[in-house]
């Protein structure tokens, strides 16, 4: 008889233990069976009423079975534990393996790489470095450089006037003057430098932009210094093959004058999109420095000559970079600046 309740209470007991999805669902069936009014202390209670002779052997398998339920029950409590545990550990799975996301570095503008290329360059042929004021004087701009007052580039419409005689350097020309008034012949430096002029904004044109100007006063230079100096520049700048074309140009600063060209570094010459068919690429203004510009600054030109010129580096940094648009070095769109 108990024998039957024993057995029909310890099935019952498995079954709902098994069914325990929380440590308070156990506790509820725990205190079911093995608490003060539990259904198992019930039985042991009730061993009051088993006949004497059986009662030992009553009392010994109710005990059993408390001890079964017990384990079973102290064995649901781990396998809760053990998937809370899971639980959590899943939540705070992590792949070690990714790779981290590094700090996004920063780089250099394209105009800033291609200006310190092109001062490299300089510098391995033995050329200083020189700056001077992005605000400038008309003397400077052009008075010293031998620009008469009815000169076109010295109208307001052109340039960017701050006050009567006060503007924003239109060349880095200016530089030149003031370098020489500094010093003591020889020169021999590139001033590199932020210039503007009174432009609408285009493709091709930006009211801010760069020039490099370079600047070589010694006794007995040539016209072919110019071009040995302007042809190993060029040469390592767009590669070894590089030819030179030099044209007459007019500049009121220099005499004679040149507008200097490249062959084309992609088509070699035979007419390209880049150089429009032509083959060349015009990257350079140049001369002989005007011998009133070095009397300007100062100096004897009867003893010292020299030459001089200038790059727009922007037109240097769209060749080179096979871009179409200046814009984009101005725009700051990391999905352009990115590229280069
Ligand atoms: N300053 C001239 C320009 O802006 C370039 C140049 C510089 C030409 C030096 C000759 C010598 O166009």
């Amino acid at each position: 008889m108990i024998r039957d309740d024993l057995l029909r209470l310890e099935s019952e007991a498995h079954r709902r233990l098994s069914e325990v999805r929380s440590p308070a669902e156990l506790d509820e069936v725990r205190r079911a069976y093995l608490g003060k009014k539990g259904s198992v202390t019930q039985m042991l209670k009730g061993l009051a009423s088993v006949a004497p002779e059986d009662r030992p052997a009553a009392g010994q398998a109710i005990n059993d079975l408390k001890n079964r339920v017990s384990a079973e029950a102290d064995a649901v409590m781990l396998r809760l534990e053990t998937e809370a545990e899971r639980i959590r550990l899943e939540a705070e799975r992590l792949d070690v393996t990714l790779p981290g996301r590094g700090p996004a570095p920063g780089r250099r503008h394209p105009l800033t790489k291609i200006m310190d290329e092109i001062k490299g360059i300089f510098m391995g042929l033995g050329f200083q470095i020189a700056e001077g004021p992005e605000v400038e004087t008309d003397y400077y701009n052009f008075e010293a450089l031998n620009m008469p007052s009815d000169h076109p580039a010295r109208d307001t419409q052109d340039s960017f006037y701050i006050s009567d005689n006060v503007l924003l350097r239109t060349h880095t020309s200016p530089v030149q003057i003031r370098y020489m008034e500094a010093g003591k012949p020889s020169f021999r430096a590139i001033m590199p430098g932020r210039t503007y002029r009174r432009d609408a904004v285009t493709s091709r044109h930006s009211p801010i932009f760069h020039q490099v100007e370079g600047l070589v006063i010694d006794r007995n230079v040539t016209f072919t210094d110019l071009k040995g100096t302007l042809t190993a520049f060029s040469q390592r700048m767009f590669g070894q093959d590089t030819r030179m074309r030099f044209r007459p140009d007019f500049f009121p600063f220099t005499e004679p004058s040149a507008e200097i060209a490249i062959s084309c570094f992609v088509c070699k010459g035979k007419g390209c999109r880049l150089c429009s068919g032509s083959g060349w690429l015009e990257i350079l203004g140049a001369g002989m420095v005007h011998p009133r510009v070095i009397a300007n600054a100062g100096h004897d030109p009867e003893e010292w000559q020299g030459f001089a010129f200038g790059m727009g580096v922007e037109r240097i940094a769209l060749l080179k970079y096979g871009i179409d648009d200046i814009r984009y070095f101005f725009e700051n769109d990391l999905r352009f600046l990115k590229q280069l």
